[in-house]
């Protein structure tokens, strides 16, 4: 038995998709309900917050986990990643209000985020001493309230920027869906992980 962790909301449905394609009978999962656990063949889904994927990856409770980059370079934590799905396609950025220059002049800067690790890290390797301040959704609302001079945030359309006078200053690192394994389960359970991994490899 896998028990495989997915990332609730788009993530999920993609990953249930390619899971289809894979020959597997999804007939529990379509009738779930709000069931958190759900069997198929020998996969046992469990679906789950993106950072709480992480959590039960690392600690060993899940063996294989589907989650998007964003979450594994903020999270900084331990486990192989073996696959890149190749949906959940978006960006981390550095934007703010549009026709202003994020590097004009030696004031401190104050960059608000939901990501500080990825956002330190990043001015961490350009060597600028920016201020971080976690925002917990809606991000682009800080530089419009004066809170900040830019943000790190996803951008997938470009039309939350757009369409609040905003715009991206520089692109960060890209972002999709990922598999990650469990490093104890890669070792116990390598032939069924690897049989999964190549059969997902020939539906993606
Ligand atoms: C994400 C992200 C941006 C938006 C980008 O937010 O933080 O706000 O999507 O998408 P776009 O480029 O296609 O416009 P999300 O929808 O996850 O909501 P949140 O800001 O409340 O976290």
């Amino acid at each position: 038995m896998l028990r495989i962790a997915l990332t609730k909301g788009r993530i999920e449905k993609s990953a249930v998709e390619i899971i289809k394609k894979c020959g597997y009978d999804m007939s529990d999962y379509d009738n779930k309900s709000r069931r958190l656990i759900v069997t198929t063949g020998n996969l046992e889904l469990v679906l789950a917050k993106a950072a709480d994927v992480i959590t039960y990856i690392e600690r060993g409770v899940c063996d294989i986990g589907v989650v998007g980059r964003d979450t594994i370079l903020e999270s900084g934590r331990e486990f192989y990643e073996l696959l890149d799905l190749g949906f959940g396609k978006c960006r981390f950025a550095l934007a703010g209000i549009k026709g202003r220059n994020f590097y004009n002049g030696y004031t401190h800067k104050v960059v608000a985020t939901k990501y500080p690790n990825v956002a330190k890290q990043y001015f961490m390797t350009k060597g600028i001493d920016a201020e971080i301040v976690k925002i917990e959704g809606s991000v682009e609302l800080a530089p419009l309230l004066g809170l900040a001079d830019a943000i790190v945030d996803i951008v997938e359309t470009g039309t939350t920027l757009v369409e609040n006078g905003l715009e991206v200053y520089e692109d960060i690192a890209n972002i999709s869906a990922r598999c990650i394994v469990n490093i104890a389960a890669m070792k116990l359970k390598n032939q069924e992980i690897s049989d999964l991994i190549l059969k997902v490899k020939e539906q993606i």
